[in-house]
């Protein structure tokens, strides 16, 4: 199975702020969830949420044999999302509360970031949370000189991919009506950023 050091390394910090932002969270849906080893812990330690894994199809396999050896009852079997697709309404709850998603927004290219926050923005009800995991720039600097060589290496693989400027990210957020509530920082120079609407 498909096995990532960095979400082992991370969850423990990432869990300690989720169990706040998603206190009264009934839904979340978590987008590009990858080996699935942040859906098999979140869902274990946030077991008033029922927890939705989803992925690129490619993505499925692996993620579902993960859910179904170690998932808790109240985390979903993983469906098929690529955010530039249709969106799988049919699957998404009606009462969607909560988005989490971890280390995508540098992966996808600028108009998937758009079709993240399009996406999120039509699926959840009026009052929702929004979590978002990874690396940020701010006014268009690196953090640091590792996230600088790490987004040299991601566009040496990806010319689209690239860590995002976090001013971009908030005005997108807010044309889908969320709000940075808290951008709490991170080991390794990653960010938690918090965005909820009312
Ligand atoms: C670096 S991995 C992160 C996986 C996991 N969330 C983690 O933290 O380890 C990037 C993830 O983004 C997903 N992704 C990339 N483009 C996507 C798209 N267009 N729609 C949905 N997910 C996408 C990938 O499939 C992959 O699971």
């Amino acid at each position: 199975m498909p096995f990532s050091q960095a979400c082992e390394n991370n969850k423990g910090p990432i869990l300690v702020e989720l169990k706040r932002i998603f206190a009264n969270s009934q839904q979340v849906l978590e987008i590009g969830s990858g080996t699935g080893q942040h859906s098999v812990h979140f869902a274990e330690h946030l077991p008033h949420v029922t927890w939705q894994a989803s992925d690129q199809n490619s993505y499925l396999t692996h993620l579902n044999a993960r859910i179904e050896l170690v998932g808790s009852p109240n985390l979903l079997p993983a469906f098929g999302l690529d955010v530039t697709l249709d969106w799988p309404t049919q699957m998404i709850s009606p009462v969607l509360d909560s988005i989490f998603t971890a280390n995508t927004l540098h992966i996808m290219s600028k108009p998937m970031v758009e079709a993240f926050f399009k996406g999120i923005g039509q699926s959840l009800i009026k009052t929702s949370q929004v979590a978002i995991y990874g690396p940020f720039n701010y006014q268009g600097k690196f953090s640091s000189d590792s996230n600088a060589s790490f987004d040299q290496w991601l566009k040496q693989n990806n010319p689209e991919s690239g860590i995002r400027d976090i001013e971009w990210i908030t005005t997108l957020a807010k044309q889908q009506g969320l709000i940075l509530q808290a951008d709490i920082e991170m080991p390794a120079n990653n960010r938690l950023l918090h965005f909820c609407r009312n």
